[in-house]
């Protein structure tokens, strides 16, 4: 979900109160963050472009530590101040509304920048790049990011993933932007197909129902219904072809 879509309203509206906003689930969350060494005992997390914060409340949990979660949609933020509350987290969580293309924090100041499902927005080379001065020397940056699993894939679904993502390539290309942006990869994982159908699309069909019910005159908003429905479609017949890949990062020396 990128904040540049014109039909924004309408998809923010669709995923509003959702668990999350793209592809993961806390096993994985759990499983990236225990690939982490030698971390502080209570770490400082920046967790960029957290939408609704389903990994922001997970990695609070996990890290004992504190999370700076910020995304430019405020009602996601308000969503995550809540379920904070509600689960009794809410010491470990800070929110702020901010833009990743213009992060204000201090240099040298988090042991972990996290980005699940949100780098493609900024492109992995220029996040990267930019969010690399948050972080402190031995810190982490960990992020998913959508990648072509196998080459070759049919049309119309390439044409489909690729105007969502005009950026994508596959592991080996992910890995050559990490370098050039003077990382190395510690590890790197791909997300669980039940993170996709299970956490991610699960709670969406319902709530596509009901929009559709409330829309059917708006031709816009059907529009955004279809486009969702495509995309759940093709993750059926297509997911060898395509997934999100999660990468553990430091900084090269
Ligand atoms: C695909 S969602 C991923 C949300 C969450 N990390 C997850 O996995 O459920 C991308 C998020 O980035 C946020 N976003 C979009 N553009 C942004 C920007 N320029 N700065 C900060 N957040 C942004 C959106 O509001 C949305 O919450």
């Amino acid at each position: 979900m990128s904040n540049q879509d014109p039909s924004l309203q309408y998809l923010y509206e669709l995923f509003s109160d959702l668990p999350r906003q793209g592809p993961g689930n806390s096993r994985s969350t759990q499983n990236a963050y225990s690939l982490l060494k030698k971390l502080p005992e209570m770490p400082i997390i920046l967790d960029i472009g957290c939408g609704s914060g389903a990994q922001s409340l997970d990695l609070a949990r996990i890290s004992g530590g504190l999370v700076v979660a910020v995304d430019n949609y405020q009602p996601f933020l308000d969503f995550l101040e809540k379920r904070a509350i509600e689960q009794n987290l809410q010491t470990h969580i800070s929110t702020k509304l901010g833009d990743m293309f213009a992060l204000e924090f201090k240099e040298n100041s988090f042991d972990i920048i996290w980005a699940e499902g949100s780098i493609y927005i900024i492109g992995m080379e220029k996040g990267l790049t930019e969010w690399s001065r948050f972080l402190r020397t031995g810190g982490y940056i960990v992020v998913s990011d959508a990648v072509w699993l196998k080459p070759n894939a049919p049309e119309p679904f390439k044409s489909f993933i690729l105007s969502e993502c005009p950026t994508i390539t596959n592991i080996t290309g992910c890995l050559s932007r990490i370098n050039r942006s003077g990382f190395e990869c510690q590890d790197y994982f791909t997300l669980p197909e039940n993170a996709w159908r299970e956490d991610y699309y699960k709670p969406v069909k319902p709530r596509l129902e009901e929009f559709k019910k409330k829309y059917k005159k708006n031709r816009e908003a059907m529009q955004v219904a279809a486009k969702m429905e495509t995309e759940i479609e093709y993750y059926e017949k297509y997911s060898d072809y395509f997934g999100y890949v999660f990468f553990i990062l430091k900084k090269s020396s």
